[in-house]
This record gives C-alpha cells, sequence and structure tokens, in this order.
C-alpha cells in the first residue's frame, strides 16, 4: 500500500490495457494518466525541478515560469504548490478552460497570449514573453521544456526500463510525438539497450516535426510548428501521421468501450492500429503510450458541435453508427 505525503510521489507505471477485443489487433497501451498531475508530464517536470534544484538554478522562493498548453503546465502546478514556488504558466487562446481552470485552483498564474508572433506564431510569441519576463527579472527561473535534455531523460530513466521489465519481448514500441521528450528518451534507451525493438513515432498531419508541411491542428499534445529541438531522427525507426478525424473516431470508440483517453492517445492507438495492420502484426508484442485521459477534452474531442464544426458531420455520424452497430 503507498502512502506518500507529496502528490509528486504516485505514478502509476505498471498499467496496461490490452485493445485486442476492441480493435482486433494486440495493443497494449500503457496508461500513464495515473498520477496527480493526470498525465505522462509529470515525470518530465519533476526531472527538470530536480535538475535544476542540484544545479541550484532554483532556490526556495522562486518563480517558476514555463510555456505550456496543458499537461506540463497542469504537472508544473502539481510541483511548485508541492514544493513551495511560485509558478507562471505562459499559455495561449487555444489552451482549453478546464486545463487553465485546474492551473488556478493549484495556485499557478496563467498568462494567457492572444497575439501571434509574425514569425513563430503562438507559440513563438509565448516564448518571446518569458525571454522578456526573465531579462527584466532574476527571480524568474524558465525550465524551457522545448530544450531541456532532463525532459527525455525522465523516460530514459523510467518509463523506457518499465517498459522493458513489462515486455521482455517488446517488437515494437509507438510513442507520440510532441516535444519529443517521451520519443526520444524511450527511442534512445531501447535503441542501446535492445536495438531490435522498432521505435514508431506518431505525427499529427500538419506537425512539422518530421519534415512534413504544416497545416491547422486543434488537438493539443503532439506536433509541433518548428522542428523539436530535443529531435534526433536517428534513433526513430519510422513516422506514421495520423488525420485529426481519425484521432477522433479512434478516442470515440475507445470511450464507447469505457475507456476515455486523451486526443494524443486516440492519434497514436490510430497510428498502431494502422501499423499493425499493414505489418501483419499478429504475431508481434506491441506497446504504445497513452499520456493522459479524456476528461481535460470532453469539450473538443467529447464534443459533438466542436467536432461537427472542425471536422464535418460524418465524423460524428461514423461514431453513432458504430455505436448503433454495437447495439443491434
Ligand atoms: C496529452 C499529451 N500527449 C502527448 C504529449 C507529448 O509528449 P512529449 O512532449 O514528451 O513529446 C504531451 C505533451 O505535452 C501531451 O500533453
Amino acid at each position: 500500500m503507498p502512502i506518500i505525503s507529496s502528490p509528486e510521489e504516485f505514478n502509476e507505471d505498471g498499467l496496461y490495457v490490452d485493445l485486442r477485443s476492441i480493435f482486433g489487433h494486440s495493443l497494449a497501451l500503457k496508461c500513464e494518466g495515473f498520477n496527480f498531475a493526470g498525465s505522462v508530464k509529470l515525470k518530465a517536470a519533476l526531472e527538470m525541478v530536480e535538475a535544476a534544484e542540484q544545479d541550484g538554478r532554483l532556490r526556495p522562493g522562486a518563480f517558476l515560469v514555463e510555456s505550456s498548453s496543458g499537461n506540463l503546465g497542469v504537472a508544473l502546478s502539481v510541483i511548485a504548490a508541492s514544493r513551495g514556488y511560485r509558478f507562471l504558466c505562459v499559455t495561449d487562446s487555444r489552451c482549453n478552460l478546464t486545463t487553465r481552470l485546474l492551473m488556478e485552483a493549484l495556485g499557478a498564474r496563467v498568462q494567457i497570449i492572444t497575439e501571434p508572433d509574425p514569425v513563430g506564431g503562438l507559440l513563438g510569441a509565448r516564448v518571446n514573453f518569458i525571454k522578456e519576463l526573465c531579462a527584466d527579472d532574476d527571480r524568474y527561473v524558465w525550465l524551457n521544456q522545448y530544450t531541456n535534455a532532463n525532459a527525455w531523460k525522465a523516460h530514459y530513466r523510467r518509463t523506457a526500463p518499465s517498459i522493458a521489465r513489462q515486455f521482455p519481448n517488446l517488437d515494437v514500441l509507438f510513442v507520440g510525438a510532441g516535444t519529443t521528450g517521451t520519443l526520444m528518451g524511450c527511442a534512445r534507451w531501447f535503441k542501446q539497450r535492445r536495438p531490435s525493438v522498432r521505435i514508431v513515432a506518431i505525427d499529427p498531419v500538419g506537425s512539422v516535426s518530421f519534415g512534413a508541411s504544416p497545416a491547422r491542428r486543434m488537438i493539443p499534445g503532439l506536433g509541433m510548428n518548428m522542428r523539436p529541438p530535443l529531435l534526433d531522427p536517428s534513433f526513430v525507426d519510422e513516422v506514421i501521421y495520423i488525420e485529426e478525424a481519425d484521432t477522433i473516431r479512434t478516442c470515440h470508440r475507445l470511450a464507447r468501450h469505457g475507456f476515455l483517453f486523451g486526443g494524443s492517445t486516440g492519434t497514436v492507438v490510430s497510428g498502431a492500429m494502422s501499423w499493425l495492420a499493414a505489418h501483419d502484426g499478429d504475431d508481434l508484442t506491441a506497446v504504445a503510450i497513452a499520456p493522459d485521459f479524456g476528461e481535460r477534452y470532453l469539450d473538443t474531442v467529447y464534443q459533438t458541435n466542436w467536432v461537427a464544426d472542425l471536422y464535418g458531420a460524418d465524423v460524428v455520424q461514423s461514431d453513432e453508427l458504430a455505436a448503433d452497430s454495437q447495439l443491434a
């Protein structure tokens, strides 16, 4: 029985959902949302904070500042509250209301940027805001999740070895690419220790991370509008691109079976299933990483009007038809 006194001490690392009965291919989905920050980002946040504490950059009373559209902001809010730091999350108008309220409930301040930088867009404007803040006031400490190697080291130290322990015969690992911290930590560990494991990255259509063309993306978590500084593609065997409409369909299908996952999980599962179908993957041991759960996406991914307005009524209808056929 774990008994804890700080929220960051708990993280369930050993729970997987077998998706064979839902999608027809065996895939073990590693649930990273069972902690007090509700997402995989707790690990990266903790590693970055502890490294900054150890190197003396982060001292009692410091003011953390970070750019995040969601989960890292929540994770840093949890850690800052637990360790007595103040925290300012710089986000933009795409940050959903629940996430903002969560951060504020945890005592963080939230700065919403509404004017995109002409070159760097909203992300660029967020980063500019932080740079100016840190230049004017040296109490601010910016961990910078986009360039901080401790973000991938968290997954090198924790996520990958934990998967390898549970699945000693792993053949293929599917990981979504955001800042690529999760991807690079896992990919580096497996390429060094179990090089036969195939590392498949999943990226949304419209993300430029691996050199594809930019396009509108509305689901937070995966994809970038710039090349992720942490990314080293030499550790990645393949990249699969997924349309957001397929992300939504996959999320809804999981939810119809009682598994309410976040948007990025829909993307990763959709990519994994198309890869397994194309590779006759029935005898393979396959794992995918589910970064968070679905409550934060009730007013987007799981809201009929939002889905119909952005992706068309057929995405909603295909979902209703699937539900009807289950009842028939
Ligand atoms: C929901 C969700 N999925 C996936 C990711 C991607 O993780 P990473 O930044 O390690 O690539 C994030 C990152 O914030 C996220 O919030």
